[in-house]
């Protein structure tokens, strides 16, 4: 299905324009959407930072690839650019943003959009937002929006802090919460496959399903972010929001519509029903772990603590791992199980299924030796893929039965490239449409639930790190959460097909 362009012309103010995401990210993104004409004729993008640029040499450091590659498009993109110096701390820098819209807008219209995009480190939030906000440019609550990035706090107090700090000018339906995850086409997938179909709700339920594991693997290490990730760690890094976001996909009841409140309800039901981690039993429920050196692909790498920036004694996990339990009709004692980390073996994410064994073995065991659960496999990326595992009799005289796989795969199935997680996000932000983003109390319930691992692993230091190799699949104690249930979490199914 054809696109519909954005309707109303639009100015996207970006704070932090001379930053990394904005080059690397955000530019690229809406670059793609203007070459594919899905964007409003009347646009403006206005950078705004501190750096000393001029439009000319703004325009050329961000098209640092695109004015090779597409020297005619990349120009034509570039008319619609524009940058203003200020500070951000500066009352002025506000009333010459000002200036600047109402220049715009007098050309595009009372129809025209303002979407602020705080591309800038998280501390800046807060003052951006309420500076904002006093110089009245997010009145127009229809036409006015504010896009903000992870990391949304540090934990549950300072993330009500700033969260408090963007509403005190800004209503709720104003805030775009990025999770760049639901962006992505595999994790939209989720709801398709289970709601447009009738062969999977059935069955998507603890009469069926022994539990869900989720993996987030990434081959990488720290790269040259310490100075961010000392502080983070993996738990609040990828596991309170990136993985969190895919429980509540794959737990949520159908909404009634597909619309932004509808779904953002269902997935709050989830977080409301999560069973909280109570101090005393986050050694059971959670599991941390940090890399040491090892192998990835045939190369030696280092471990965390010897990664530039890095602390030589630092507690930061660069693993984490959590057990939870949803306390709803649908999912009593059906474990899910959370897993992220970095310097895994590959970069895979995926979410795994499991059902529960056939009531009654009729075959007789010689030929059901090979017998495994039936699995359905969500393979978010980076091989994106459907695939169901289930088990088959072979072909020959003798009854022998093996597992077989069905597969979906995104690239066979349609052709043509798929928009990027922030094409797809920043498409959604100048339409207006808030279902792939994070609402407050979303995020809040997130924080709530992650707090006592927190506080507890604060109060106890690690003593066993590092405790996985880079190239691994993680810590003991992550393997003893299922251990102790009687399970194990599995080989990500794209993982064993990378090693044939
Ligand atoms: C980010 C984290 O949110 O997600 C990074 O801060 C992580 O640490 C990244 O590497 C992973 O995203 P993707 O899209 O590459 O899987």
């Amino acid at each position: 299905m054809k696109t519909q362009p954005v309707r109303n012309p639009f100015t996207l103010v970006l704070f932090g324009a001379g930053g990394d995401l904005v080059w690397r990210l955000v530019v690229p993104a809406l670059f793609a959407l203007f070459r594919k004409s899905h964007l409003s004729e009347g646009f403006r993008l206005l950078g705004v930072d501190r750096l000393e640029y001029g439009r000319e040499e703004f325009c050329a450091h961000l098209g640092e690839h695109f004015d090779s590659e597409t020297p005619e498009q990349w120009k034509a993109f570039c008319e619609h650019v524009d940058y203003l110096r200020g500070d951000f701390l500066e009352h002025e820098t506000y009333q010459r943003i000002d200036e600047q819209l109402q220049g715009y807008e007098r050309e595009f219209g009372d129809q025209a959009e303002r979407v602020f995009y705080l591309a800038t480190p998280p501390a800046l939030f807060a003052p951006i937002s309420v500076r904002l906000g006093q110089a009245g440019l997010g009145e127009a609550r229809e036409h006015a929006r504010l896009v903000v990035e992870k990391p949304l706090g540090h934990d549950l107090a300072s993330f009500r802090e700033i969260n408090g700090s963007l509403t005190q000018h800004f209503v709720e339906e104003q805030i775009f919460r990025i999770d760049h995850f639901l962006g992505k086409e595999t994790v939209q997938n989720i709801l398709a496959l289970r709601f447009a179909n009738p062969l999977f709700e059935p069955v998507w339920n603890r009469s069926y399903i022994d539990h869900v594991a989720i993996t987030v693997a990434e081959s990488l290490g720290v790269e040259n972010r310490a100075g961010y990730y000392e502080g983070s760690g993996a738990l609040r890094d990828m596991l309170q929001n990136h993985l969190m976001q895919l429980l509540c996909l794959v737990a949520m009841e159908p909404p009634v519509a597909y619309d932004a409140n509808d779904i953002r309800n269902r997935k709050m039901d989830v977080m409301h029903a999560l069973r909280p981690i109570t101090p005393d039993r986050v050694h059971e429920y959670a599991a941390r772990g940090q890399y040491g050196a090892g192998w990835i692909s045939g190369q030696s790498v280092p471990g965390y603590r010897q990664e530039p920036k890095v602390a030589d004694d630092s507690e930061t996990e660069t693993y984490a791992a959590l057990k939870l339990h949803i306390d709803n009709w649908r999912w009593q004692d059906v474990p899910f199980y959370l897993r992220t980390g970095k310097r895994m073996p590959a970069k895979i994410s995926e979410i795994s299924i499991r059902f529960k064994p056939v009531p009654h073995h009729a075959f007789p065991v010689w030929a059901d030796q090979e017998n495994q659960p039936v699995r359905l496999t969500l393979q978010i990326q980076p091989d994106e893929a459907i695939r169901l595992r289930f088990m088959v009799k072979e072909p020959g005289m003798q009854l022998r039965l093996r597992p077989a796989d069905l597969v979906f795969n995104y690239a066979d199935g349609f052709r043509g490239s798929s928009p990027s997680a922030y094409e797809t996000l920043l498409y959604e932000v100048l339409v207006g449409d808030a279902s792939l983003f994070m609402r407050a109390d979303q995020v809040e319930a997130a924080w709530s639930l992650v707090q006592p691992v927190l506080d507890v692993w604060e109060a106890t230091p690690p003593s066993d790190f590092p405790n996985y190799q880079a190239g691994s699949w993680g810590p003991e104690t992550a393997e003893m959460l299922t251990a102790r249930d009687g399970r194990s979490w599995l080989t990500p199914a794209a993982a064993r097909d990378q090693s044939g």
